[in-house]
């Protein structure tokens, strides 16, 4: 067997389709694909490179016929089919916040810390899609001086909480003109026409969860576990694109043009800055992109050393279905899906 057979687990939801457009467009080298998801949605077809795929049940005897497994579906099932697929000799990219912060999971953004992959056992993670983006900048920056603190703002879209809170803001949209009332099944208030400072579940001290994972991911991902973020997330009727002010404290001094030089030259980020004709990152414009777009590059008047930026980036494609392909890719490059024991070639029990 020359490539992978892989799986993805989820492919009906908003990452997963779009992990189906990236592994195509890529050309991921592939034996076999197979897709599954919730019972709702087993015997539905979905059309890969011109192929009728049939979506199958997610159970654990799907693992045994496959060596690559993405998983992105929710916590619950990531937390249990993580651990049947490796146990099946088939390596996981995990898209949930379940495994990002196990010492023995990799979390990866290849640009930043490919490497890591070597040490996978089993079970790699992608992290959150405002981690992605927001390390991306800082690998760029602190190539220039060490970074001594971060303060984040979050414009996070609705599709970062997957294909029913769009449906959910375009409900809302058309009550909203309509003068009905809103109906709320994904947030704890409307989101049309509105903005939540809310982004996950809350936590002790008043954080979120999602502002305790950009502390704690971007820690992991750059080696720098003392580094200070501290992030506000927010929610926002935007349908994809998650955006970011973010303002960043150096021990030495930095150029807004010096910063704007190795942004450009990074992989994976494309600068948009020149405020005489109104060019500065938008959601609109990252839509369906894997650049990490950033702007609005200026010296942070509040701060010593300090520079404000402004980042967009598509959260289904970098923030997601994206980094966990170029993670696959870099399993693949390493030789090192062909993990564990020999596997039976059928397994007789889910
Ligand atoms: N959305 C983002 O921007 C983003 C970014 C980074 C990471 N993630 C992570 O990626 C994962 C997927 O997110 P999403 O936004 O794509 O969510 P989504 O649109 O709600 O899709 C969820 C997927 O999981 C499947 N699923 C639900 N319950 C299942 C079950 N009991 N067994 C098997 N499959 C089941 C769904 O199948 P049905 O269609 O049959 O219901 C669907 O394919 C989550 O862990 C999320 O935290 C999301």
């Amino acid at each position: 067997m020359a490539h992978p057979r892989v799986t993805i687990v989820g492919a009906t939801g908003a990452v997963g389709k779009v992990a189906l457009t990236v592994l195509e467009e890529r050309a991921f080298p592939m034996e076999s694909l197979r897709l599954t998801a919730s019972p709702r949605s087993v015997g539905r077809t979905v059309t890969f490179k011109g192929e009728e795929l049939t979506v199958e049940a997610t159970t654990p005897a799907v693992f045994a016929e496959s060596d690559i497994a993405f998983i992105s579906a929710n916590d619950d099932i990531s937390r249990d089919m993580a651990l049947a697929a490796k146990e099946r000799g088939c390596v996981v990219i995990d898209d949930s916040g379940v495994w990002r912060m196990d010492p023995e999971v990799p979390l990866v953004v290849p640009e930043i810390n490919a490497d890591d992959v070597d040490a996978h056992n089993g079970i790699l993670a992608i992290p959150n899609c405002s981690t992605t983006p927001l390390v991306m900048a800082l690998d760029a920056l602190r190539q220039a001086s060490p970074i001594r603190r971060v303060i984040a703002a979050t414009y996070q879209s609705v599709t970062g909480t997957g294909s029913a809170a769009l449906a959910e803001l375009e409900e809302q949209s058309r009550d909203y003109f309509a003068g009905n009332e809103a109906r709320t099944d994904q947030y704890p208030h409307p989101i049309a026409f509105n903005l939540l400072p809310h982004v996950g579940s809350f936590r002790d001290g008043g954080h979120t969860s999602e502002e305790m994972k950009m502390l704690n991911e971007t820690r992991k991902i750059l080696h720098e576990p003392g580094l200070p973020v501290s992030a506000t997330c927010v929610r926002v009727p935007v349908r994809v694109c998650h955006s970011e002010a973010v303002n960043i404290e150096f021990e030495r001094p930095i150029s807004p043009g010096e910063a704007r030089e190795l942004l450009a030259n990074y992989p994976g980020i494309v600068v948009v800055d020149d405020p005489a004709t109104n060019a500065y990152p938008m959601p609109l414009d990252g839509e369906g992109k894997d650049e990490v777009f950033v702007g609005r590059i200026r010296e942070d008047v509040a701060l010593p050393n300090g520079l404000a930026l402004w980042l967009v980036s598509d959260n289904l494609r970098k923030g997601a279905a994206t980094n966990a392909v170029q993670i696959a890719e870099e399993v693949v490059a390493r030789g090192l899906w062909r993990y564990g024991a020999a596997k039976p070639a059928v397994e007789a029990t889910a």
